[in-house]
């Protein structure tokens, strides 16, 4: 049984008052929850709600990392940076990282490898644009970057990992995959890609989230779906109460 895992990534958003106070909320709206819920604030914001969900069901995550552990990389932060700030999840290859930061399979193969070296947990985000679903290219699309990612990683270090399928098309669009097409795309993943790369057990158990315009009201229908272990939230995570309406889904 795959426990499901439900992080919000919240992007550019939040001062650090305002990042304590929603992670706050967080705790509060989740607690009892058979899900593993997981906060993405901001770097800066890091430290602060941090000394919030210590010791409560709530994981901290980051956006992002850079693959080396120190030196001359202006505005950079690193695992054992993240790690020192009470990191336990790290969001690798967004859509937005690669569209407006440059970034390729190449460095998110590094950044994986770098987070797992230092014992973060990469949740490696793969998907679509519009023109490359319709294009009818999605699963060529999707194992590109699935390959890309898992490049070189053992089987013990692949099951340290989570995939967020996330279509570009649906962030932040309001333009939700439906049930139907998200499902085909996770067992895709699952069935094809993760059984051809490690085998039937790794692949039973890796988790694959579903991003993408998810909210409270059609997280039911995206969480019965038989490959889809969670979510990666992006505009429902700003609340605390739209957030927990779907944790609590
Ligand atoms: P939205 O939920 O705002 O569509 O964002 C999804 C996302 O990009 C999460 O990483």
């Amino acid at each position: 049984m795959r426990q499901r895992i439900i992080a919000g990534n919240w992007k550019m958003n939040k001062t650090i008052p305002e990042a304590i106070e929603l992670a706050k909320g967080v705790v509060e709206a989740t607690k009892g929850t058979a899900a593993e819920v997981v906060v993405c604030p901001t770097f800066v914001c890091l430290a602060a709600v941090n000394e919030v969900v210590k010791g409560t069901h709530v994981a901290l995550g980051a956006q992002d990392v850079h693959w080396e552990k120190s030196g001359a990389f202006t505005g950079k932060v690193s695992s054992d940076m993240l790690l020192s700030a009470g990191v336990k999840y790290v969001i690798i290859g967004h859509s937005e990282q690669r569209t407006y930061f440059h970034e390729t399979n190449e460095t998110v193969n590094k950044k994986v490898k770098a987070a797992l070296a230092a014992g973060l947990l990469p949740i490696i985000c793969v998907g679509e644009t519009l023109a490359e679903r319709e294009a009818g290219r999605t699963n060529a699309v999707v194992e590109d970057h699935v390959v890309g990612a898992y490049a070189g990683l053992s089987v013990a270090d692949a099951m340290k990992t989570v995939i967020a399928y996330e279509p570009v098309w649906a962030i932040g669009t309001g333009k939700v995959a439906t049930p139907d097409q998200a499902q085909d795309v996770h067992a895709f993943i699952r069935g094809g890609l993760l059984q051809r790369l490690y085998g039937a057990d790794v692949a039973a158990a890796l988790r694959v989230q579903y991003g993408g315009s998810m909210k409270a009201d059609n997280a039911k229908e995206l969480l019965a779906k038989a490959d889809i272990d969670g979510g990666l939230i992006g505009g429902a995570s700003l609340k605390a109460s739209d957030f927990a309406g779907i944790v609590n889904a």
